[in-house]
């Protein structure tokens, strides 16, 4: 009797119309069931491998120039641009859900060849780390350094007569930027421009500056990726002719990845990363594995992020359920920070 209900169920038998079995082999190993660990909401939390916490979040914030400003992204739904006056208010809000770190992407008021509010002193980037260090000190606060936002043409670096990037030209001013944030009392520079040498130029520029405490996020692997979009119209930073595929990497290779990352690490890295995230999961796994003793982020893009809302907008997905899923997934890939647009509204149902 025993032997028959754990291996014949009567009731399968009856829907196949097979003639009921009294005996005879069995079709499953019984002694293995992974089932048995998944059963109760208390087993399963025990057995979990990956714990996705808001310490684990980094939330962009888009900066410009003005007052009172809180401009809504229209392919980012739930992202905004903010003038300075309003990121203490910001700033409070993502240090208490906890949050512990941003990320700001600055838009100047002018552009030209060379990207001069880039390094100035009262730059929109400079005046966004000092009014947040001065709400929120503890608050971790990282720049983006890189030329695309300030620059007229658009591109990452700057240019010769016939339009290509000059690559060392452009490390020193990637080193005047990162000077020019480290002053402000940013805690970390996160240099995206994929230039040849840029780590190693920005590390040597902010020693010789007194900045040794500043630390280094590299964009070490950044692919050349469709799922910028958004955060190009956010930040007006689309290059006015051609593309970034001269420096970004191409989305087919996984080797040079390895490559870069090694090139950076040698270069004096603090943190490596690794964007897009979700078409390059593969890529943060091997990236985790040959360099476990840096910390890895990944990029969860904007092009990611809109895709979300999106969908969830129709209805077609359940928002929460997705947003945590995808989070969860790209730490349990490797990554051990995730750079994120749903950060806040993460962190707000992870701590429920
Ligand atoms: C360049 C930069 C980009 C992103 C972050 N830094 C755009 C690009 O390389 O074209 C993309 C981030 C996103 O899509 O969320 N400063
Ligand atoms: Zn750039």
């Amino acid at each position: 009797m025993t032997v028959d209900t754990l291996t014949h169920p009567p009731a399968v038998d009856a829907l196949l119309g097979a003639p009921p079995r009294s005996s005879g082999a069995t079709p499953y190993p019984s002694a293995i069931r992974p089932r048995r660990l998944r059963r109760t909401a208390a087993l399963r939390r025990m057995v979990r491998e990956t714990e996705l916490t808001p310490a684990d979040f980094i939330y962009p914030i888009f900066v410009q120039h003005g007052r009172d400003v809180r401009q809504a992204i229209a392919s980012m739904p739930g992202q905004y641009r903010y003038s300075v006056d309003r990121l203490p208010a910001l700033a409070r809000q993502v240090w208490e859900l906890g949050v512990p770190a941003v990320i700001f992407f600055g838009i100047p008021a002018q552009k030209d060849p060379v990207g001069l509010e880039n390094f100035a002193d009262d730059g929109i980037v400079q005046q966004a780390v000092r009014a947040v260090k001065d709400a929120v000190p503890e608050l971790v606060v990282i720049t983006d350094v890189c030329l695309c936002e300030y620059t007229d043409h658009g591109h990452c670096g700057l240019l010769d007569p016939a339009g290509n990037i000059l690559n060392d030209e452009t490390l020193d001013i990637l080193a005047r930027v990162a000077v020019s944030h480290a002053r402000a009392g940013a805690d970390v520079v996160a240099p995206s421009g994929m230039m040849d040498g840029m780590v190693a130029a920005i590390r040597a520029a902010l020693d010789g500056e007194g900045f040794s405490r500043v630390a280094i996020m590299s964009y070490a692997v950044k692919y050349a990726s469709g799922y910028y979009g958004p955060f190009r119209e956010a930040a007006e930073g689309a290059p006015r002719f051609g593309d970034r595929s001269s420096h970004q990497m191409d989305p087919a290779n996984v080797r040079e990845a390895l490559r870069e990352a090694a090139l950076d690490v040698a270069e004096g890295a603090d943190f490596l990363m690794v964007k897009p995230a979700l078409a390059y999961l593969d890529v943060i796994a091997r990236v985790h594995e040959r360099f476990p003793q840096l910390p890895l982020a990944a990029y969860n893009v904007s092009g990611e992020y809109a895709m979300l809302k999106a969908a969830a907008a129709n209805g077609w997905l359940d928002e929460r359920r997705v947003v945590l899923e995808t989070l969860t997934g790209i730490k349990r890939a490797g990554a051990d920070i995730i750079l994120t647009y749903h950060a806040l509204e993460a962190a707000a149902w992870l701590n429920e």
